[in-house]
């Protein structure tokens, strides 16, 4: 059974149509890329997914029950989750205290099978390396620090279906891994992740499956193998089909 299923979604903005028939599905527990080139619809499938924007056209099926007319908010709570390019930190806040709003927003019985949050909070700042920083406010942070901060705040909210977009855009090479780390550690626990990302090589090191997007459609899907070896991919990717 798919976790998550999209069905002939089209999205568009006056004459402007941005998601053309979008379809696929993502298994429970897979890795799956979205990769495309800028403006290829990426993000905007994410906003769809994830309820901020309403598709023209469609279905989006999340453990067989129809999400499509849900709120953000309801997704949410169904434990589809979102880490967002540049936004959702409270900058005002100590990295201690982000991540424990995150985790104090949890349903009840979620929260109870976390344990101790202090001990949580802990956890979380050292996963992505920034417990020495537990007590700064989070807006003395580096651009790189806060997309740690979002991911690892987000990575540890119960959620069952990650929505990540660009997660090591701005992160150093050494985060970068720990970020891999992260979602694969995600994965041993059963939970599913669709990942955006132009980091080819990060892609192919952690993803099952990779779709790829060209002006709002899927052009390619595979396996990580199959797509890297795909001529269409050179030409949309690259500009140009580097063996012709
Ligand atoms: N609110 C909006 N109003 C008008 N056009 C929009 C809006 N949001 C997105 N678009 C357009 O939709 C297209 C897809 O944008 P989107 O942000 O989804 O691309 P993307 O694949 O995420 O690109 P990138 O890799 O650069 O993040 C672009 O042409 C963009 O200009
Ligand atoms: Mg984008």
């Amino acid at each position: 059974m798919a976790l998550l299923s999209l069905s002939d979604i089209s999205f568009g903005i006056g004459q402007h149509q941005i998601l053309r028939n979008i379809a696929f599905d993502v298994a429970e527990g897979d890795i799956v890329g979205l990769i495309g080139p800028n403006g290829s619809g990426k993000t905007t499938l994410f906003n769809v997914l994830s309820g901020f924007l309403k598709p023209s056209s469609g279905a989006i099926l999340y453990r067989e029950g129809d999400i499509t007319a849900l709120s953000a908010a309801r997704r949410s709570r169904l434990g589809i989750g979102r880490v967002f390019q540049n936004f959702g930190i409270f900058r005002d806040m100590t990295l201690e205290e982000n991540v424990l709003v995150a985790l104090e927003a949890l349903p009840k019985d979620r929260r109870i099978q976390l344990g101790d949050l202090r001990t949580v909070v802990g956890e979380t700042l050292e996963m992505v390396g920034l417990s020495s920083h537990a007590k700064k406010k989070a807006g003395c942070l580096s651009g790189g620090q806060m997309r740690l901060l979002e991911i690892a705040r987000t990575l540890k909210s119960g959620k069952e279906l990650f929505l990540l977009d660009e997660p090591t855009a701005g992160v150093s090479p050494k985060m970068t891994g720990q970020v891999a780390d992260l979602i694969t550690a995600l994965k041993r626990e059963g939970k599913t992740v669709l990942i955006i990302e132009h980091d080819l090589p990060f892609i192919g090191s952690i993803c099952d499956r990779v779709i790829v997007m060209d002006v709002g459609q899927i052009v390619l899907q595979g396996t990580p193998g199959e797509v890297k070896k795909s001529k269409e991919l050179q030409e949309i990717y690259f500009g140009a089909d580097p063996t012709t």
